[in-house]
């Protein structure tokens, strides 16, 4: 994004932010962590997270970018040079990456999953002579595919070409304007698919589990899971929302537009929640190590080959989240390509080659975490869910505390101009981010973390 341009109205900008949140983040990350940690309890630390800090911490972002006009790290040297709070912008540049890496093998994962849906393969034996499904066939067909080496890692490697050609040809406003038109449709698809999964016999428990709280059950290990889980899924702490809103014109009202895109997104992940849990009750899923991780992957087609016209579900659906995916990876990817071509004055193409190119072996160690290199254990975890929690439920919220301070306390100025539109009254919010910005969300955040790693 070399060029000024501005977003050209304000649907288009609110609707290029919610596609950054709304990915896998919602639909195969949310889920996952609430079965991971106890339900609905994770559920309301969650919603409190993304109210109390997501909003605030967006803010923040928005404001640093729109003002500075440039992508994170430029924007720190800019408000600060000379001094060492460009490390607040690389940070998120390192965590990103990270993240890029093992966010390439579950989109491979649902590039697989689209295929199969495609061809049939994935619905074809599943059900005996009376055409009730057969128990756990799609965990077995889920653990066979992801214990394999084969067929995660080469679709990885897909995923991977297909972000270079997506950043190499520059067809990415094309891929962000079909994602404006798909993301509507995949709310409407989860609406539909919330109906089955609620008529299914015991939903019932599965809706307990997800919306009634046991607050015995919350631990700093689940506050730190949902906070992490919060700044993920709104792409925070990433310099996404900072080289974004470089592009806002400057009359969008900042504070309207973080509380838009954050509801949206956290109301995308709750109906994930609706459509799943559901289904792992009713059939009796959840409870191998393995279903944590993939759970979408295992509970989804259960529920699809219970809808008529299965295929056709099956299809829309992992085409969809396979498109959400390419729209997240594309944006993550930016980050880096953008730092490099920057920072060491490359083209923009070598700048996608050395960006993307490393991911060939580092998301290769992601992609057979679960198969041959499951014996490899960093700190107890497999490589993949090591990567995932040390970038997101560390890298992540440390970043934002840094972000915090540094528009607290060194650039106040900024967030109060940035947020009235540099008009002469103050916005009547303006007091109360400034607030949380400077004392709650900085202390809050650095408690859950050091109390989640104790
Ligand atoms: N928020 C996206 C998701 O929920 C992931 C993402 C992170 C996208 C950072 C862009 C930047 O999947």
């Amino acid at each position: 994004m070399a060029q000024k341009a501005k977003f050209a109205s304000k649907i288009g900008l609110v609707a290029a932010t919610v596609g950054s949140a709304i990915g896998l983040g919602n639909v195969w990350r949310f889920p996952a962590e609430v079965q991971a940690n106890g339900g609905a309890a994770f559920l309301v630390v969650y919603v409190l997270c993304v109210l109390l800090l997501g909003i605030p911490v967006m803010l923040a972002e928005f404001s640093l970018g729109r003002s500075a006009g440039t992508d994170a790290v430029g924007a720190y040297r800019k408000f600060s040079p000379r001094s060492p709070w460009w490390l607040a912008g690389a940070l998120p540049v390192l965590a990103s990456y990270l993240i890029l890496s093992f966010y390439m093998v579950v989109a491979g994962w649902t590039l697989e999953y689209f295929v199969q849906s495609l061809s049939g393969a994935l619905y074809a034996g599943t059900a005996d002579a009376s055409g009730a499904v057969l128990d756990g066939v799609f965990r077995d067909r889920m653990r066979e595919y992801i214990c394999g080496s084969s067929g995660p890692l080469l679709n990885t490697y897909a995923l991977i070409l297909l972000n270079l050609g997506v950043l190499l040809f520059g067809v990415r406003k094309g891929i962000e304007r079909l994602s404006n038109v798909l993301m509507p449709l995949l709310f409407v698809l989860l609406l539909v698919f919330c109906g089955v999964s609620m008529s299914l016999p015991g939903a019932a428990d599965g809706l307990r589990f997800f919306f009634a709280p046991d607050f015995s059950k919350i631990t700093p290990a689940v506050v730190i899971s949902a906070l992490g889980q919060a700044f993920f899924s709104l792409s925070l702490g990433m310099g996404i929302l900072i080289t974004y809103a470089a592009y806002y014109p400057k009359k969008t009202r900042l504070m309207r537009t973080a509380v838009t895109v954050s509801l949206l997104d956290m109301m995308a992940a709750i109906l994930m929640g609706v459509v799943i849990f559901p289904a792992v009750t009713s059939f009796g899923l959840g409870d191998a190590e393995l279903e944590g991780t993939a759970l979408v992957f295992v509970t989804l087609p259960e529920v699809f080959a219970r809808m008529p016209c299965t295929q056709l579900w099956s299809v829309l659906f992992f085409l969809l989240l396979l498109v959400a995916a390419l729209t997240s990876t594309v944006s993550i990817a930016e980050v880096s390509v953008s730092f490099v071509q920057n920072r060491f004055r490359r083209s923009r193409r070598a700048a996608c080659l050395i960006v993307l190119l490393p991911l060939f072996a580092l998301s290769a160690l992601s992609a057979l975490s679960f198969g041959s290199l499951s014996g490899l254990k960093l700190c107890g975890l497999v490589f993949f869910d090591f990567l995932d929690t040390l970038a997101t439920n560390i890298m992540l919220p440390v970043a934002s505390i840094l972000l915090c301070l540094f528009i607290g306390w060194r650039r106040p100025g900024v967030l109060r101009g940035e947020l009235s539109n540099y008009a002469e009254a103050d916005h009547r919010l303006q007091r109360p981010v400034a607030f949380v910005l400077r004392w709650i969300a900085p202390a809050l955040i650095l408690i859950v973390l050091v109390s989640g790693l104790l």
